[in-house]
């Protein structure tokens, strides 16, 4: 009979035994600066590139819509109903992404399961950059269709794999990839796909510097998946495209029909925050952010910036360094990126001060990493 406490154990042990060991930390803050197991740190770890999770609009419209609807949204939509909120906020992300509809989903990890498995059925293959986010992998995995790995950014090899593939075919790329903030050509993967007629899925989780899509430049047919849990500073994901498309996935995807919706205080303060982003403020803090990433590596496309070291150990250790400085830089490591190319990932927000940016480049300099 198997004694599962040993077998966890054994498990955990062998975690601990390749210097694996992960676990959370209390960061105790408002914004990027806050107390990380006691000590005050500036943190570059967090996602929230344009600081908008601490805007005041962004803070006000989550309170009022628990105050009207409460906290939770007590079931999935198609049991319960729809909070207004729910829809005004899929409206607005439909005319922000240029597509007929957009639908909700829990979290942008939950949307890319969503979407992969409703339209990658039995007979469809799905080709996916080998760089590609965990939960486009995962999407993938639980799919019925076949899968095909191309090399990063490697549009002949694409080329060459759907000129091999009979029947649908989905091409699946991040538009900006969040371990390396490298950014995908999105009008060379649209004309790939158009010769083939294959639907092209674009993941745009870290896409607030770019690149932009116009899906009137797109000559494929177009689907697009973001997050709410990031540059809109609230806790959920969406997929925006054709009307035809949204009414599959609420007829068909299973983490849409099987979950709770997201809470009406994340829809809110995600609409309040895309209201800023698309305002003359939004400009501001976008310009702010590109201001910022050029001040650590100009030229650099995107808030993500890595800093390769190599052995896991030396990044655990730079990241080690630079908190011993105040600076709290994550180190990851695999399976989250592969072996021997451990780094450090710098992510940086609109509401970073040049000072804290300086600090940075300061200790980066000081300490060898770049
Ligand atoms: C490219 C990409 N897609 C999807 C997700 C998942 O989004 P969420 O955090 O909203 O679940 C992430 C999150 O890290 C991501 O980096």
């Amino acid at each position: 009979m198997t004694r599962w406490d040993e077998r966890i154990a054994a498990d955990l042990a062998a975690i601990e035994t390749a210097g694996r060991w992960r676990s959370t930390r209390t960061f105790d803050a408002f914004g990027q600066v806050g107390e990380l197991e006691e000590e005050t740190v500036v943190s570059f770890g967090g996602n929230d590139y344009l600081g908008l999770s601490q805007h005041p609009a962004v803070i006000d419209a989550a309170v009022a819509a628990a105050h009207r609807w409460g906290t939770g949204s007590t079931a999935a939509r198609l049991l319960v109903g729809t909070r207004p909120v729910h829809h005004d906020l899929e409206e607005a992300l439909a005319a922000w992404k240029g597509t007929e509809a957009a639908v909700l989903f829990s979290t942008g990890f939950q949307a890319n399961l969503g979407v992969l498995g409703a339209l990658g059925t039995a007979g469809t293959t799905i080709l996916s950059d080998e760089l590609n986010h965990a939960s486009i992998i995962d999407g993938c995995r639980l799919a019925a269709a076949a899968t095909r790995v191309f090399g990063h950014g490697d549009l002949n090899h694409l080329d060459a794999l759907l000129a091999q593939t009979p029947g649908p075919a989905i091409v699946v790329t991040d538009t900006v990839f969040s371990m390396d903030g490298d950014i995908a050509d999105v009008g060379g993967f649209a004309s790939v796909c158009a010769r083939h007629g294959a639907l092209l899925l674009l993941d745009e989780a870290h896409a607030v510097l770019g690149p932009d899509v116009d899906p009137d430049d797109i000559e494929c047919d177009l689907v697009r998946v973001g997050t709410l849990s990031k540059t809109l500073g609230a806790l959920g994901g969406f997929v925006a495209g054709s009307r035809d498309v949204v009414d599959l996935l609420v007829n068909r995807s299973r983490p849409f029909i099987f979950t709770t919706a997201s809470t009406p205080p994340d829809a809110a303060a995600a609409l309040a925050a895309l209201g800023v982003l698309r305002s003359p403020e939004g400009d501001r803090l976008v310009e702010r952010l590109r201001a910022a990433v050029y001040r650590l590596r100009s030229g650099h496309p995107s808030p993500i910036v890595p800093v390769v070291i190599g052995a896991e150990e030396d990044a655990m250790a730079a990241a080690a360094a630079l908190l011993g400085r105040g600076l709290y830089v994550p180190a990851v490591r695999p399976p989250t990126v592969a072996a021997g190319s451990s780094r450090l990932r710098i992510a940086l927000s609109a509401a970073h001060t040049d000072d804290q940016i300086d600090q940075l480049v300061v200790a980066l300099r000081e300490l060898a990493l770049s």
